[in-house]
């Protein structure tokens, strides 16, 4: 009977005679993982790189290699576990080789091999009596990176490898895994640099990219995942060594801002005719943004920050003679951050309502992807060839923050999809509430459609 170059078992089952790889064709990569010899190795990468199928064949072949065996497959959490590892189990392995029933803590998989039947156990590793009083052949865990799973964890599990055969022999014992780039405990243990300082063949790091499973990825995701920042793609497309946690402070729009593009080396005026907008970001320090949005550029005029402590009538005063003062004769939109239109216990009045009735709000976008989404467009963007967002270079806190300062959140070493509060992102908040809602034009409707981009002429106004 064939047997597969490097596999240990034939390719046709010998009792049920049904193909084990179902037809399917595992990539270099996957089938160095999948007969790997050492005690520790983990697939380790980016999205979508055929993690977690490998991960579930290489479970495969220690039940039906050595009958009788026992295992663990685990994820952090139950939910997870059933939404990921047991997909791909079922998509992995034929139907006719094994069957499932739920159990206390999970699932039980009973393996139908040669000999004794092995048998899988699929747990949370969110509580440690769910696994740590187990006897177990082989543990195989999924998205080792993620916040909760920890060394001490896989260390325990380790130590749980005592599982005998039914003839008394022991099975290959070995704990594997997947794991996204930029987990800390992974990279002490696994990353070539440990390897070099301190090596020990037991720990293997099969390193995969998107790339390498592109064949079994549609095209659309392979394309949309190419076209994400080059410091995402170092973590989440490729295999990269470097903590996720050293990047705290990421700029949330890095590939996208170009200081040289997109600062005007001379003041931006005001275009006449064309109405200004204003966004606001508040409660909390105020800030104010003024800019223009014509049919293909955004012109940003003036950024004004209050101090923290200034009252919203003291700021509302500001507000109106900077207007006055820099833009006279110039309609205007406000557009705010909408928890200005709630109240908190302690207050009497929304902000909006304080702005009234010389300052009329209209709520911002309330989505941080669409303000951001909104940022994005406009950097992004021609206008004949030039570009088409164009800053005052006196705007030097929105500057500042398109340049860096408007960064991401991160927790535990895992970045999260928010930009922190600090001093650059009110005023960039402000700017986007408004900017994204005369950008999004299918939200509004026809009349506010041209009332904000339609051309008009303003004559000159004696107060605003
Ligand atoms: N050898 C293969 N043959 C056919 N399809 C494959 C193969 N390897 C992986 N795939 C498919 O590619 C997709 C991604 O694989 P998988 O879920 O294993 O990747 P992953 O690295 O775990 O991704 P994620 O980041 O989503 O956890 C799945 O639809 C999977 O079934
Ligand atoms: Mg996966």
């Amino acid at each position: 009977m064939a047997t597969h170059p490097q596999t240990d078992q034939p390719t046709k089952h010998v009792l049920v005679d049904i193909d084990v790889d179902r037809g399917r064709t595992w990539s270099p990569k996957q089938l160095q993982y999948i007969y790997s010899a050492h005690r520790y190795p983990i697939m380790y990468g980016g999205y979508r790189s055929g993690k977690t199928d490998a991960l579930v064949r290489r479970a495969l072949r220690y039940s039906l290699k050595w009958p009788g065996n026992r295992g663990l497959m685990a994820r952090y959490s139950l939910g997870e576990s059933y939404d990921t590892l047991l997909v791909n189990w079922a998509q992995v392995v034929p139907p006719e080789l094994y069957e499932i029933a739920t159990d206390r803590w999970g699932w039980q998989i009973t393996v139908k091999t040669e000999g004794a039947p092995s048998s899988i156990l699929v747990r949370a590793l969110d509580e440690p009596q769910k696994y740590e009083s187990l006897e177990l052949g082989w543990v195989a865990i999924s998205q080792m990176n993620e916040q909760y799973v920890t060394k001490r964890m896989w260390d325990t599990l380790d130590s749980r490898l005592t599982w005998k055969l039914p003839d008394g022999s022991h099975p290959h014992y070995s704990c594997f895994g997947e794991a996204n780039s930029g987990a800390k405990w992974i990279i002490d243990l696994w990353s070539p640099k440990r390897q070099e300082e301190d090596p020990d063949e037991e720990y293997e790091a099969v390193e995969v990219s998107m790339f390498d499973n592109a064949a079994n990825l549609p095209a659309e995701t392979v394309e949309a995942l190419s076209r994400k920042p080059e410091w995402w793609k170092r973590w989440f497309i490729y295999p990269c060594w470097e903590p996720l946690s050293e990047r705290a402070g990421e700029p949330v729009f890095e590939d996208h801002f170009d200081f040289d593009l997109h600062v005007s080396p001379d003041p931006v005026t005001p275009v006449p005719g064309w109405p200004l907008i204003r966004g606001w970001d508040l409660p909390g320090p105020v800030a104010v943004v003024w800019f223009q949005v014509l049919r293909n550029e955004c012109r940003v005029l003036y950024e004004l920050q209050a101090e923290p402590g200034d009252a919203i009538e003291q700021v509302k005063q500001v507000v109106k003679n900077t207007h006055n003062t820099l833009f006279p004769g110039f309609a205007c939109t406000d557009y705010a951050d909408p928890a200005a239109f709630t109240k908190s216990p302690t207050d009497q009045k929304t902000c909006a309502e304080l702005l009234r009735p010389e300052i009329q709000l209209l709520p911002g976008e309330r989505t941080i992807t669409g303000r951001l989404e909104a940022g994005r467009l406009w950097m992004d963007r021609l206008n004949h060839s030039k570009p088409a967002l164009s800053i005052d270079p006196r705007c030097r806190i929105l500057i500042g923050g398109l340049a860096g300062g408007y960064a991401w959140k991160q927790s535990a070493g895992v970045l999260l999809p928010e930009p922190q509060k600090n001093e650059y992102s009110h005023v960039i908040d402000a700017w986007l509430h408004g900017l994204a809602r005369v950008s999004a034009l299918g939200d509004l409707g026809p009349e506010s459609e041209r009332e904000i981009m339609g051309p008009r002429v303003f004559g000159p106004r004696d107060e605003l």
